[in-house]
């Protein structure tokens, strides 16, 4: 019997039945995971621990940060607070809405980049021309109590276990942002206080195991639109990093989040701490679950550089304009080719 891909709306829907990768999911050859590529054995993102960033040792743990930001823009991070109980029943709860039938996961199904909560598939399906291996349940998060009523009311935990994380990860990132701050200089407060009211947006990335993974991406190389990204990922490695013109493999470690720079952490910092590609490969046996929390300025905050990391004098003018954070997003959501960044679109131009 043959089975139809074409009126399922989901990866997950189509993954199981087929024993090759359906051609509107195959890249070309240049733009395929290539495994030579990639650094399998060599550098790896640093690791820091956050135990003591209250005590005596702060200063050279901000000094990690600064070389961290300034040299990866990617980083791990362990003893972050975030109870190991809250991870594990945020991890669990988001396995089970993906295996849920698909007649109740395709109610939360939306094209619509501007909805709030929505679930979908690929990265975004108006706007790419080759799909990618993933599905996505996306959902803003901040303040709770303005979105939760539009969460996925099944598996009957899933709104009291995510919005629990959603907290805890917060809290999480308020100090990331001081700690981050202090490393470039500033007040501890200025790069929370550059984001107005503040947005926390979540998505629950579910990769389903691929027949022919070499052909395709979970999601190809790009850059996050936000501030800064804390990433959970399940046992199944996938993530990579772009550096120095190679890909490094992140492999998990348990109990630590990823942390990685924005685009908006390369505009307020003025080009210090850049945004860096990375991109999700996915495997034939295995499903994968990451779940990134994107903090980011509310969208009519004013975004720019910040004045003490501008010196016209000695060669640091200002590299970007500023702009609100619902320009930035809207742009980012319409570009053709998630490869795209549209950081470029900000900058002045020298005349
Ligand atoms: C993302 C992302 C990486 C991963 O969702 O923006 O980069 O490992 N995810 O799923
Ligand atoms: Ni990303």
């Amino acid at each position: 019997m043959q089975t139809s891909t074409t009126s399922k709306l989901l990866v997950s829907d189509i993954a199981s039945s087929v024993d090759r990768v359906p051609s509107s999911y195959i890249r070309q050859i240049s733009d395929r995971p290539n495994i030579s590529d990639v650094d399998i054995f060599g550098d790896s993102i640093p690791l820091i621990d956050l135990q003591e960033l209250y005590g005596p040792s702060r200063a050279n743990i901000i000094h990690q940060f600064a070389h961290a930001c300034s040299s990866y823009s990617f980083f791990q991070i362990k003893n972050h607070g975030v109870p190991e109980k809250t991870i594990e029943r945020m991890m669990t709860v988001a396995r089970e809405f993906f295996h849920q039938p698909e007649s109740e996961r395709v109610k939360h199904y939306s094209a619509d980049t501007k909805k709030t909560t929505r679930l979908s598939t690929s990265f975004n399906v108006g706007s790419e021309k080759v799909s990618n291996w993933r599905d996505f349940l996306r959902l803003h998060c901040l303040p709770i109590e303005d979105f939760i009523n539009e969460w996925p009311s099944h598996p009957v935990s899933f709104r009291e276990i995510t919005a629990e994380y959603a907290t805890s990860v917060r809290a999480l990132v308020l100090i990331l942002l001081e700690a981050i701050s202090e490393s470039l200089g500033l007040e501890k407060d200025r790069v929370s206080n550059t984001l107005g009211k503040h947005g926390q947006h979540m998505a629950l990335n579910y990769y389903p195991p691929c027949p022919q993974p070499d052909l395709t991406f979970g999601l190809p190389g790009h850059k996050d639109p936000n501030l800064i990204t804390v990433l959970l990922q399940d046992e199944v490695s996938g993530l990579q990093v772009f550096k120095e013109g190679k890909w490094i493999a992140v492999h998990p470690i348990p109990n630590t989040f990823i942390v990685n720079m924005g685009d908006q952490m390369q505009v307020i910092s003025n080009d210090k701490y850049k945004s860096v590609l990375h991109r999700a490969v996915v495997n034939s046996d295995k499903e994968r679950i990451s779940i990134p929390t994107f903090y980011c300025p509310s969208f009519d905050a004013v975004v720019g550089p910040q004045q003490e990391l501008i010196n016209e004098e000695e060669d640091s003018p200002a590299i970007y304009r500023s702009f609100t954070y619902a320009e930035y997003y809207e742009k980012f959501w319409d570009r053709a080719l998630a490869t795209e960044s549209c950081i470029d679109t900000f900058k002045i131009s020298k005349t």
